[in-house]
């Protein structure tokens, strides 16, 4: 079967890779769903929606600047550096990330979209400005802005839309692509999940790279079990 994905990966033109929380968790990064998960020991109600920040920018900031210091200290695993890898070789490659990590580009991938945004972007929550800071832990928190306001991280919470532009140039991609890649998602938050049931649509083959079962499992052309640094290295 190996033989055969390598086979259809060699001979597409248009590849899309989709990823999720589950492919830095070899970085050391924890993912929100299943064993492990951010979301079994907290809630996202409290953490990562507008009306949580309102009530308490501080606890929301303080989680941020937890998980930068954390994510600050990850490398890129063997997993990020094959996808970068295929990028380089294929004719034409989008990588869709749901991840704000920042190891894709770490690791050389240069055509990537960040549908839920950037944890090392941060954004004025009046004037809207964005700008980098790789600080980590940040000096203050919640930081604030030049123009004297709050910032916050340009990540999308839930209840949120995604960044303008980036969900059109996802599903155009996925809706072209020859082979479609889904690595390390559960699957389950929309819209960025439905990126499968559009590649599908779109008549490419789905690989799903995943230790678990997920709800399209058994509706992809090839389901891996496995763990994104150990696969993604054999049939790239
Ligand atoms: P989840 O935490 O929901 O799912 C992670 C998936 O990775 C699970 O299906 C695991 O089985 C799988 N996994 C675990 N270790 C793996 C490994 N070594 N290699 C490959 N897969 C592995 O993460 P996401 O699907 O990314 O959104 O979650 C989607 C969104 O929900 C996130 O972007 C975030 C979250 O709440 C927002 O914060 C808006």
């Amino acid at each position: 079967m190996l033989d055969e994905i390598r086979e259809r990966i060699a001979n597409a033109r248009r590849i899309v890779a989709f990823t999720g929380a589950g492919m830095s968790v070899e970085s050391g990064i924890p993912a929100f769903r299943g064993p492990g998960g951010l979301w079994r020991t907290f809630k996202a109600e409290d953490l990562a929606t507008p009306a949580a920040f309102e009530r308490n920018p501080r606890l929301v900031w303080e989680w941020y600047d937890a998980r930068r210091q954390n994510m600050a200290k990850a490398e890129p695993n063997a997993g990020h550096c094959a996808l970068a890898g295929l990028e380089r070789r294929a004719p034409e490659f989008l990588l869709v990330t749901q991840n704000i990590d920042g190891l894709h580009d770490r690791a050389g991938s240069r055509n990537v979209v960040k549908l839920h945004g950037d944890i090392w972007m941060l954004r004025c929550t009046v004037c809207g400005r964005e700008h980098q800071d790789l600080r980590a832990p940040l000096p203050d928190v919640p930081p604030y802005c030049e123009c004297g306001r709050m910032l916050r991280p340009a990540v999308v919470w839930f209840g949120e839309f995604l960044p303008p532009g980036v969900w059109s140039k996802s599903e155009l991609a996925a809706s072209r692509a020859e082979v479609f890649l889904t690595i390390g998602t559960s699957a389950v938050v929309y819209p960025a999940a439905g990126l499968i049931d559009v590649a599908k649509a779109g008549g490419a083959t789905v690989i799903e790279i995943n230790p678990q079962e997920t709800p399209y499992s058994g509706a992809v052309d090839y389901s891996l079990r496995g763990a994104a640094g150990d696969i993604l290295p054999r049939i790239l």
